[in-house]
């Protein structure tokens, strides 16, 4: 008799979800960016997930700017919103969202093992892994490879050089009818995007990286406000005016309708760009961001989303569950190969199919081990409030302001911040 009593109970615990193949269908909601083809990525991918645990999911589109997405986030959050369960957020986040995220380690085995262990570093705040990594960035300059070839250049080693290039093609082809053609575009609006172009040019000249590593602000140095004064000198000369409100589609729209020489942006745009129905399409090379000449360096700053499960979920293991499946190495892979999103295993680097996809994927190792990372693990929460700072001054620039004074400025402003932020 009581045998028979303990197996009803076991076959009982089994059925109520004991055994988890039996739990109960649930809705997992995942907020996705739609830039490119994200939102297209991302729906397959979690309606993959779907078909495989029985659950189902429920998109969310969000806006492309990293910036406008952060501010809709911290609102949702503050609130405590259960819209989000899965949340797609910025590799510099972490710090500024970890309050409001679980702890992924007990759900993730040893997954986080195979990933660039600098990432793991990265989402991994007070000893909790608080993101998984989903693609890696670094910012690269594409450039058209016809244009170069008819006037005789090489692509750019240094951003001097990048501008008188730039210059003349683009006067040349103007010459010959060609009026809508500028020689370089970038993400000038005031914005996160921003902040990654104006590290890239303060590195890429010796400049640093605004905060040091110790926490120290150091912005306000010679080769900082050269390079900032170069970016200043191409608006109206070889970017438009209208740069002051591009972001990376902006950018990308205008170099794939073959308006532009030269376009710094993500490897995202790199599948885009060679689509059937791209104009550009068989005439465009990538290569790593140009340097500040003598004592300067390549420098692409570090970027990239993460996936991360809202402290509000009323499913955490399920959320958890979709973030290790998104973020698995074959998923990666299917990103890789159809949008050019670098995976973030090392492993995937020497993949015959993804390479052939992405020619220029071995080139970018180096380029994405060695990336200039945000000064966002030093400030942590207050890092939105440190490049706001930071887009603001550069913006000024860019839009006619003296470097050395909107430097010193920036500088000061940084100062306070780190003062009040206590870093
Ligand atoms: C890209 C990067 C991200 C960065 C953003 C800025 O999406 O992956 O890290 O913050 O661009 O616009």
């Amino acid at each position: 008799m009581r045998s028979v009593f303990a197996a009803a109970l076991a076959a009982l615990a089994l059925f109520c979800g004991g055994g988890r193949a039996l739990a109960a269908p649930v809705e997992i909601s995942i907020s996705c960016a739609s830039l490119g083809v994200e939102l297209r990525l991302c729906t397959e991918a979690a309606n993959r997930w779907a078909a495989k645990t029985g659950n189902r999911v429920k998109i969310v589109s969000t806006p492309n700017s990293s910036t406008d997405r952060l501010a809709l986030y911290l609102q949702m959050l503050a609130s405590r919103s259960q819209a989000f369960d899965v949340l797609q957020i910025d590799v510099v986040w972490a710090g500024v969202l970890a309050d409001h995220l679980i702890d992924l380690r007990p759900y993730m085995g040893d997954a986080p093992r195979a990933h660039f262990p600098v990432l793991i570093r990265n989402d991994t705040v007070d000893g909790r892994l608080v993101a998984m990594p989903w693609w890696t960035d670094v910012g690269v300059l594409y450039y058209r490879k016809d244009l170069l070839a008819k006037y005789g250049y090489a692509p750019p080693r240094t951003w001097q050089e990048m501008t008188r290039i730039a210059r003349a093609v683009q006067a040349a082809e103007r010459a010959r009818g060609n009026v809508r053609l500028w020689g370089y575009v970038f993400q000038g609006r005031a914005y996160e995007g921003l902040t990654c172009n104006a590290l890239e040019w303060i590195d890429s000249f010796g400049g640093g990286h605004i905060v040091s590593a110790s926490g120290e602000i150091t912005v306000d140095n010679p080769l900082a406000v050269q390079a900032l004064a170069l970016a200043g000198s191409w608006v109206g000369d070889i970017s438009p005016r209208g740069v002051l409100n591009y972001d990376e589609e902006a950018a990308r729209g205008v170099f794939q309708t073959g308006a532009a020489v030269f376009m710094r942006n993500w490897p995202y745009a790199w599948a885009l760009a060679q689509s059937p129905d791209s104009p550009v399409r068989g005439k465009v090379g990538v290569v790593p961001l140009p340097s500040g000449g003598a004592g300067g360096k390549t420098s692409g700053v570090l970027g990239g989303w993460h996936l991360a499960v809202s402290r509000y979920s009323k499913h955490p293991a399920e959320a958890a569950s979709l973030v290790a499946y998104l973020t698995s190495a074959p998923e990666q892979k299917i990103r890789a190969i159809e949008a050019s999103y670098n995976p973030t295993y090392p492993a995937l680097y020497d993949d015959p199919q993804v390479l052939a996809a992405n020619p220029f994927f071995a080139e970018l190792l180096p380029s994405l081990e060695n990336a200039a990372a945000r000064p966002s693990r030093i400030a942590g929460p207050h890092y939105n409030r440190l490049s706001s700072d930071v887009w603001r001054a550069a913006h000024d620039i860019l839009a006619g302001e003296a470097a050395p004074t909107r430097v010193a400025e920036l500088e000061a402003d940084l100062d306070r911040l780190k003062y009040r932020a206590r870093w």
